[in-house]
């Protein structure tokens, strides 16, 4: 029988996560291997040193490819960082026959990149937003339509071309293929964004180690995406300075006593800890960590609320924030958040799992489960970059061999 593999790798600030899944009904994913590993030389979602992020890579795909048993050839990758950016831009067409068909769409969607991008830059996604025929808006599949005049609003999302090769190069010398990049709001967004949120209007926020991830969805499509370069560590390097331990310990006092919220910690609540310079366990009121921890969520969603109203669509978001990546975690951030961004907020990770999937219901696997899902997901609604394939719009009936182009079938 044949079978549908799809390998993601999320090269994320603090772990690599290699998922191998199969394809099983139209939308079930098993996942069959998984290859967890710590990243090095991978900063605010770039490579900083390519040689450590490659042998992280090497080191997750190998833990994957045990782990089931396949040998892994072609992958889906993450990518985020601020280097990251985009834009919204138009294409028009002139129908000749009369009747819309999914050349036209195509050609439309082509004319929507026809805009100035510097060499230096490659583009990752281009993603339809709706239809307008004969200056009707609000078309969300114009195929079979009457009409003269085709036009598309898409979302282009670019990034910086030695960026995306340093990651290409890192996953190739290891002896995978990049398929495809994702960015990683958008693999997110498939595993925790609902139906209904898609369509009211939500935003997802993916807070990781070093990025904070975010794309709004309106009427079912993407609308806006940004990549800030803040993130958890930025909060463990603060309780590292402000209460002189080194980073490790920081990490471990965060996740241990952490809260996101001064105001609600006891005067009474105190935990030890061995400083710098100090012999002993000297005891430090929670209250002090939380002061510390909530100064910088504060920043971190405040950043946030500016790329919300600078998008332009901040009162368009009913449904809300879900809050998603492995600083969700925190306790109290899903409160605080509300609070700056006056928005409802729901904490979400990948559920309804199925397959080796033991680590993978946290909130900082999001990205990674995602990946996968994407691939799905990606044959019908998505269009790849100019110089890429274009994916069918035929729906679910070729999806298999859509599917089966973009990766090559792993071997067992
Ligand atoms: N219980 C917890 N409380 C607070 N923070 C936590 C907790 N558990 C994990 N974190 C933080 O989550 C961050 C890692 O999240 P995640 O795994 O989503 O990041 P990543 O995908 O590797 O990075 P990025 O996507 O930013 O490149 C770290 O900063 C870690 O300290
Ligand atoms: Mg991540």
């Amino acid at each position: 029988m044949e079978e549908a593999i799809i390998v993601g790798i999320d090269i994320g600030t603090t772990k690599v996560c290699t998922l191998v899944g199969r394809i099983e009904g139209e939308h079930g994913i098993r996942i069959l291997g998984v290859g967890i590993e710590p990243s090095k030389g991978i900063k605010k979602g770039t490579i900083v040193d390519l040689g450590a992020a490659s042998q992280s890579i090497a080191r997750s795909i190998e833990k994957a490819q045990r782990s089931c048993g396949l040998e892994i050839s072609t992958a889906q990758i993450s990518l985020a960082g601020s280097h990251v950016s985009s834009v919204n831009s138009r294409g028009v067409v002139a129908i000749a026959g009369g009747i819309i068909d999914e050349h036209d769409m195509h050609r439309a969607l082509e004319a929507a990149q026809a805009v100035n991008i510097p060499h230096n830059r490659e583009i990752i996604h281009v993603i339809q937003r709706g239809f307008i025929v004969d200056g009707q808006d609000g078309i969300r599949s114009p195929i079979g339509m009457h009409g003269y005049r085709l036009e598309v609003e898409a979302h282009m999302i670019t990034a910086a071309a030695a960026t995306v090769e340093n990651l290409r190069q890192s996953v190739e010398s290891v002896g995978v293929s990049a398929g495809s990049f994702v960015l990683n709001p958008l693999a997110s967004a498939e595993v925790v964004l609902s139906e209904t949120e898609r369509n009211m209007g939500a935003i997802v926020c993916d807070i990781g180690g070093g990025t904070t991830d975010l794309a709004i969805y309106i009427d079912g499509d993407v609308w806006h995406t940004m990549v800030l370069a803040v993130g958890g560590d930025h909060i463990t390097s603060d309780i590292a300075h402000g209460l002189r331990l080194p980073i490790e310990e920081a990490e471990k006092i965060k996740k241990q006593h952490g809260y996101a919220i001064k105001d609600e910690i006891g005067e009474d609540e105190f935990f030890n800890v061995r400083s710098f310079g100090s012999d002993s366990a000297a005891q430090i009121p929670r209250r002090d960590l939380a002061h510390i921890i909530e100064a910088r969520v504060e920043e971190i969603f405040e950043l946030v609320l500016q790329e919300i109203k600078r998008s332009g669509y901040d009162g368009l978001l009913p449904a809300g924030m879900i809050l998603t990546g492995g600083t969700s975690l925190l306790p109290g951030i899903r409160p605080l958040a509300s609070r700056i961004l006056g928005l409802p907020v729901r904490l979400a990770r990948p559920e309804h799992l199925v397959g080796l999937v033991d680590q993978l219901h946290s909130p900082a696997y999001s990205t990674s489960v995602g990946l996968l899902h994407f691939a799905l997901a990606m044959n019908e609604s998505l269009v790849p970059a100019r110089g890429t394939r274009f994916a069918s719009k035929g729906g679910s009936s070729n999806w298999r061999t859509f599917l089966a182009e973009l990766f090559r079938k792993i071997m067992p």
